[in-house]
């Protein structure tokens, strides 16, 4: 079992992804900015800037921790809520760069490791079929972005054998989704999501497909009850 980078591992989402991981046998390397509580290895890193990625990333290097990278799982998201009419530059600089920029760079960055394992990239989109949402504006542009760069990298490196999946997850159980529905003024039932140690099962499921074939999207919803 190699290494997978997982970046959001102290959310509702990735924490239960790690725990998921560790317990399947992958050794764990998150990337964050608050890392230090987690129980795996980590590196700061705060993702709203891009550009200071690289000497995170080199440090990784230099400890010997990406010689076994087999996976990056990219879960960070953040998800504001405002108008086109409110939000300013700040809002869609820092939801273009945590969403979608910083995921683009982190491939970038692993891309040579991740070459040499034939590795995986997973991106934690949003739920299926999310378009043209009132008040979402910066998210859902994020995200529709975010699955460009999925599709692009997945033509771009299947000569070097690394897959690209992107996962589409529908309401899951976490401090996120209860801000983004109390915002919104829908209901929140944590009871009738997805949970999110179901989500990281199913995420571990997609990483651990046999040599010849692999889910390259995944939708996930809750089930009809
Ligand atoms: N929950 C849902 O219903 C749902 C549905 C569809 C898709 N998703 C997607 O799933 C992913 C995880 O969602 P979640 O519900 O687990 O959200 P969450 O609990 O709010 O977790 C978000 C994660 O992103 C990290 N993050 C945010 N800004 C960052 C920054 N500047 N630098 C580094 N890390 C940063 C947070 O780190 P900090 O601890 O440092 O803040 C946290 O680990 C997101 O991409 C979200 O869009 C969620």
């Amino acid at each position: 079992m190699g290494n997978v980078l997982v970046t959001g591992a102290t959310g509702g989402i990735g924490t239960a992804l790690v725990g998921t991981l560790v317990e399947a046998g992958h050794r764990v390397t998150a990337v964050g900015r608050d890392v230090g509580r987690l129980d795996v290895r980590g590196i700061e890193a705060d993702l709203a800037e891009p550009g200071t990625l690289a000497a995170a990333v080199e440090a990784l290097e230099n400890a010997g921790d990406l010689g076994d990278l087999q996976a990056l799982v990219y879960c960070a998201g953040i998800s504001p809520i405002e108008a086109v009419a409110e939000a300013d530059p700040e809002t869609w600089r820092r939801t273009m760069a945590v969403n979608v920029a910083s995921a683009a760079e982190l491939v970038r960055l692993t891309l040579p490791a991740l070459r040499r394992s034939q590795g995986h990239v997973i991106f934690v989109n949003a739920s299926p079929g999310m378009t043209g949402v009132p008040r979402w504006s910066a998210f859902v542009a994020s995200k529709a972005a975010l699955r460009e760069l999925a599709d692009s990298l997945r033509e771009e490196e299947a000569a070097h054998g690394i897959r690209v999946t992107t996962v589409y997850p529908a309401a899951t159980a976490t401090d996120l989704l209860a801000e983004v529905r109390s915002t919104f003024g829908r209901p929140y039932d944590p009871e009738a999501c997805i949970q999110p140690e179901t989500l990281a099962a199913m995420i571990l499921w997609a990483l651990s497909a046999p040599a010849d074939a692999y889910a390259c999207e995944l939708s996930v919803l809750p089930s009809p009850r």
